[in-house]
């Protein structure tokens, strides 16, 4: 646990960086700069010159208390400002973010304070961009290009509200309300205030449908969304553990601090499963992998005929989960079953046929623990038994399932 971990909570206050960006809803940062403080975290303020055309630098100094870094130069205090606030900062929140920062942000443009010191955040603090633009430029494929690149990195997203717009618009790019922000904030800050039961354990997480290759264009996939597997990484780096994040196509943003290695197909999931177990306490097998996989994918497009598609021939794929099992010795795996009927006997049979330590048992036949929603309604089967939980947000589930490979972990002397 860093220092600054150890600090948030319980010595001192949460620290936020308020980086605020030249658009109209400037003067909106100045009230989640007071919803922060209310809150009870410590603001500090950095600006860019346009913001400074919206919003004095006044107004935040006296709001924050503290001195607004505008610039590089002239801080007698600290000759790195951008340095010394990245590595004070818990959080860095970005309201509104322009189109303009995200792609500076994007690209790893540094040109003034702001921006030198969200470059700085890397690897110090989580950042967290609250959008606010004209429709168009929001829609702007630049721009969301620019969005998809900071959400893979793991920066945080306010997503804007739809409604009308400074310009007379109505449509998507007005920024979220401030509450909303405050709150997205204040839930990042207690995930890092939250018990550090899992630091030191190494989790390796695997997640979200395979796709089989039919050919060039056409392959073979399942209605995972990869939402549960994801759900459990950021619910283990909150609580300390390293995380690696085996990905299959899927388009959800990284949790922060998460290694993610994105793969296609059953065989490239295995392969990073494989070589990645190697280096972990336990793996939680929650990838939906296609059991089959055509024999040979073609490498050119099929054209529309029968006889093509007679003649694609299945072959069963390596059961990932099963070839950890074989070679885990004192290290916890525990998989997934997801089924439509006889829930729990199935679920024992793959505990007993895979050799895993916990599978946990979902009914996709029901809307609370289907494919893509946002609860989830599961029971958790090992040896020592069957535990039902009761349907609850995907984050908590993850925390029951983790809680159960903890024990599991200290059982082996892993924690
Ligand atoms: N699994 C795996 N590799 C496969 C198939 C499944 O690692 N090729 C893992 C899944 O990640 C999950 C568990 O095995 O943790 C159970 O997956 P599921 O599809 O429910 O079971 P199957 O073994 O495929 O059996 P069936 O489809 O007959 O239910």
């Amino acid at each position: 646990m860093s220092e600054r971990d150890r600090g948030v909570g319980a010595r001192r206050a949460p620290r936020v960086l308020l980086a605020v960006c030249g658009g109209i809803a400037a003067y909106k940062a100045c009230e989640v700069l007071r919803g922060l403080q209310k809150a009870g975290c410590e603001v500090r303020v950095t600006m860019t010159a346009d913001a400074e055309r919206f919003v004095g630098a006044a107004t935040f100094e006296a709001l924050s208390g503290a001195p607004v870094a505008d610039s590089l130069y002239g801080h007698p205090e600290t000759p790195i400002p951008h340095i010394e606030l990245s590595e004070w900062a818990d959080l860095a929140l970005v309201v509104p973010a322009t189109a303009n920062v995200m792609a500076k942000m994007a690209t790893g443009i540094a040109d003034d304070c702001l921006t030198t010191t969200l470059l700085a955040c890397h690897g110090s603090c989580p950042v967290l961009v609250a959008p606010s633009m004209n429709t168009r430029m929001w829609e702007n494929p630049a721009t969301q290009a620019n969005v998809l690149t900071l959400l893979e990195r793991g920066v945080r997203l306010v997503e804007p509200a739809s409604g009308r717009l400074a310009c007379g618009e109505v449509g998507a790019g007005k920024l979220a309300d401030v509450e909303d922000i405050v709150s997205a904030a204040l839930k990042l800050i207690g995930d890092m205030t939250r018990p550090k039961d899992l630091a030191g354990a190494r989790l390796l997480v695997n997640a979200g449908p395979t796709h089989e290759a039919i050919d060039p264009v056409r392959y073979i996939a399942n209605r995972s969304t990869g939402k549960m597997g994801f759900a459990i990484a950021a619910a283990a780096l909150a609580r300390g553990a390293e995380v690696w994040l085996v990905a299959g196509p899927v388009s959800l943003p990284t949790p922060f601090g998460a290694r993610r290695l994105n793969v296609t197909s059953a065989e490239d999931m295995r392969g990073a499963c494989l070589s990645l177990f190697g280096h972990v306490d336990a793996a939680i097998c929650s990838a939906a992998v296609a059991d089959y996989t055509p024999a040979r994918p073609a490498d050119h497009k099929l054209k529309k005929s029968r006889e093509h598609l007679d003649a694609i021939e299945l072959t069963e794929t390596a059961d990932i989960l099963a070839e950890l099992c074989a070679v885990k010795g004192d290290r916890v795996v525990a998989g997934f079953a997801a089924e439509t009927d006889e829930l729990l006997a199935h679920a024992r049979e793959k505990l007993e046929r895979k050799g895993a330590d916990l599978i946990v048992a979902n009914d996709v036949s029901r809307p609370e623990s289907t494919f893509g929603a946002d609860t989830n309604r599961v029971s958790l089967v090992s040896e020592a038994g069957t535990k039902q939980l009761e349907t609850m947000p995907l984050p908590q589930v993850a925390d029951a399932i983790l809680d159960a490979v903890r024990d599991l972990l200290r059982e082996r002397g892993r924690l």
